[in-house]
């Protein structure tokens, strides 16, 4: 067994996590007050209560009405502060943050509000708290790609603060091939690109986000053990995937942690990592989820060690900087 000071000791980056799913109750009520926004829930223990899904659409649809709450630059400097807080606690010194801008803007809230509220909070857990972060802006794939398009317009005047973009929401029905085009775009202007593929959806869509995308990370890819040969073409690439062990539970995407792929993934050779997704909604951040798999695979402190290794190895981070935390 790998006890929780092994796993909180280990210095960790985090590649998956939406900012929007960091979101605590606590703080939901708050924000709802200073905004002077009714909440359909009388009180934060109802709200914990509602958090019970059995597939990705439930817990989104409870995601986005949550994420009404954020109105103003403080309310996303105060929502990204709280993170880097939690992060910094549980020995994260490096994370990959995901927005989603659409879920903003398509509620009247400028893109500029969204940017410099996170990205002030970002700058101050650098300074404060020794936490290197970027940025990853996610299209929502329920929406049509003209909207992405739009909001890859937005980004331009923000380039230097934003790494990479990616794609998440609703899988089923809405597969990588809708946003071919605005990720030629994206690609052309520089931006990294990332997509959630193989969570819900079949291994097909993690092909799609590999060659029709040209992504360079994976999120989930959950499905990509179903096809040895997809296998094979991840690791030719050394493709990293970023798994959420707690939200596939939470998810139904896996029915107990003892089938969670993980495992098998890690001794196929696969770059896999341990991200927490949307910690506020699931149950567990980063320490959490490590655990989790460790307790259910009976994963040993070698393999755990892996884990964080591979965090570093799947990031953003330029070669040397890299070095500076391996
Ligand atoms: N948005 C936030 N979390 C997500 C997830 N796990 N899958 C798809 N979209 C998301
Ligand atoms: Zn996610």
């Amino acid at each position: 067994t790998v006890s929780p000071d092994f796993i909180k000791g280990l210095p960790k980056a985090e590649l998956h996590v939406h900012i929007e799913g960091t979101l605590e109750p606590e703080l939901l009520f708050e924000l709802a007050k200073r905004n002077s926004i009714h909440l359909k829930y009388p009180s934060i223990e109802a709200l914990r209560e509602a958090y019970s899904f059995t597939k990705l659409q439930d817990f989104l649809d409870i995601y986005y009405a949550g994420a009404n709450v954020l109105q103003t630059e403080q309310d996303f400097y105060d929502l990204t502060w709280a993170y880097l807080k939690k992060a910094q606690m549980e020995g994260i010194v490096h994370a990959e943050i995901f927005f989603d801008p659409q879920t903003h803007t398509a509620r009247g809230i400028q893109f500029e509000t969204v940017i410099n509220g996170i990205s002030k909070a970002l700058e101050d857990g650098r300074e404060k708290l020794g936490i290197s972060a970027k940025l990853i802006m996610c299209f929502l794939r329920h929406l049509v790609e003209l909207s992405a398009f739009r909001t890859l317009e937005d980004a331009l005047p923000y380039k230097d603060q934003i790494v990479g973009v990616g794609l998440d929401s609703s899988e089923r029905g809405n597969p990588p091939s809708k946003f071919t085009d605005v990720f030629a775009a994206a690609r052309r202007e520089g931006f990294k690109l990332v997509a959630h593929a193989g969570e819900e959806g079949t291994e097909a869509y993690v092909r799609e986000a590999i060659d029709l995308l040209k992504v360079d990370r994976i999120d989930h890819g959950n499905a990509s053990i179903q096809d040895d040969h997809l296998v094979d073409a991840l690791n030719e690439r050394r493709m990293p995937l970023t798994l959420c062990p707690l939200s596939n539970k939470a998810l139904h995407v896996i029915q107990n942690m003892e089938e969670h792929p993980l495992k098998k993934m890690l001794h196929k050779g696969l770059l896999v990592t341990v991200n927490s997704d949307d910690p506020a909604y699931f149950g567990g951040y980063i320490n959490a989820n490590f655990q989790a798999v460790a307790d259910a695979l009976l994963l040993n402190k070698e393999e755990v060690a892996q884990l964080a290794r591979n965090s570093f190895h799947g990031s953003f981070l330029s070669d040397d900087e890299k070095a500076c935390f391996l």
